[in-house]
């Protein structure tokens, strides 16, 4: 069988198993693209150049283990084979981390948040940064700054800190442990961004196999899925330099928990390719509207 006909045939029994998508790909045929590839060794962009190669016997045995169990154990792609790519840059994953596929990346990659930067932006926090993707991808966007990264789980450090290494970031990436600000209690920035833990207790009890493989930790945000952000809203002010200062926050399906939340605030909406009412952002000003119940 040729490359295609092999990820065609593997793409259809990812298919008719019913494994869920969301860690990288949003579809059966990209998934075992992926996953040949990789078994393979070639690289991941170049699905037409090898198309129509053989596969020999063993590779196709090996492909097949693979897919099988992706489909036995659910787990991520990411985690099977130690990689997740955003953007562009591969980042080592594990299941100490999510597999990065955070929206921020896209405002930062993409130009949106440089609207709200200035000279004077040089001090980045990256807020739950589990596997320093967001910390990465900032340092790359933005060379002038520099950037602490924090997160509760020490497991987490410990596979941000493969990534900062592997992009050759430790200059500029500093990792804190702690919860919430108080990992980096008395420091204050001119942008934070944070991709928390939002997911309502609802929708974590409805998660597919695939999410819960992944840290609770990382996804777990309580009942209505602003436990971690009620707390972050009302620290952040003491924790950002100026009036124009930034906070960039991902919240995914939870707008409408987040303006029953905080019905006071405006924040602006920062589309994104998932929708545009997933990640936003509020100034120090805005957030100094915030009326505590
Ligand atoms: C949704 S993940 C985001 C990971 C990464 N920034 C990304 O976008 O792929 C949330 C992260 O928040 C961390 N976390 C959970 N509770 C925390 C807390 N109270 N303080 C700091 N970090 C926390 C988790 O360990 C996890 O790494």
């Amino acid at each position: 069988m040729t490359l295609i006909e092999v990820i065609e045939a593997m793409s259809a029994r990812l298919e008719s198993a019913g494994v869920c998508f969301g860690h990288g790909t949003t579809n059966a045929f990209d998934e075992a693209a992926w996953l040949v590839l990789w078994q393979l060794k070639l690289p991941l962009d170049a699905l037409d150049e090898f198309a129509e190669r053989g596969l020999s016997a063993d590779e196709l045995r090996d492909v097949e283990a693979l897919v099988e169990q992706r489909i036995a154990t659910r787990r991520p792609a990411a985690y099977l084979t130690g990689e997740a790519w955003l953007h562009g840059v591969p980042f080592t994953v594990d299941e100490r981390v999510i597999v990065p596929r955070s929206l921020i990346a896209e405002v930062i990659v993409d130009g949106t948040v440089d609207a709200w930067l200035s000279d004077r932006t040089t001090r980045v926090l990256d807020l739950c940064t589990g596997n320093g993707s967001l910390a990465v991808l900032a340092a790359m966007a933005w060379p002038d700054v520099v950037i602490d990264a924090a997160d509760l789980s020490a497991d987490a450090l410990a596979v941000a800190r493969l990534n900062v290494d592997r992009h050759d970031l430790a200059a500029r990436i500093t990792l804190h442990r702690g919860d919430g600000l108080a990992a980096v209690a008395g420091r204050r920035y001119d942008l934070i961004l944070c991709n928390p833990p939002y997911v309502n207790r609802q929708s974590m009890n409805d998660l597919p196999a695939e999410y819960r493989a992944e840290p609770a930790l990382a996804l777990d945000g309580g009942d209505d899925g602003m436990d971690f952000i009620r707390t972050l809203l009302h620290d952040a002010p003491a924790a950002m330099t100026g009036d124009d200062a930034v906070l960039v926050l991902e919240i995914g399906h939870e707008r409408a928990h987040f303006e029953h939340a905080f019905p006071t605030l405006a924040p602006v909406w920062l589309p994104t390719s998932a929708g545009d009412d997933q990640v936003l952002l509020l100034t120090r000003a805005a957030l100094a509207t915030l009326k505590t119940p």
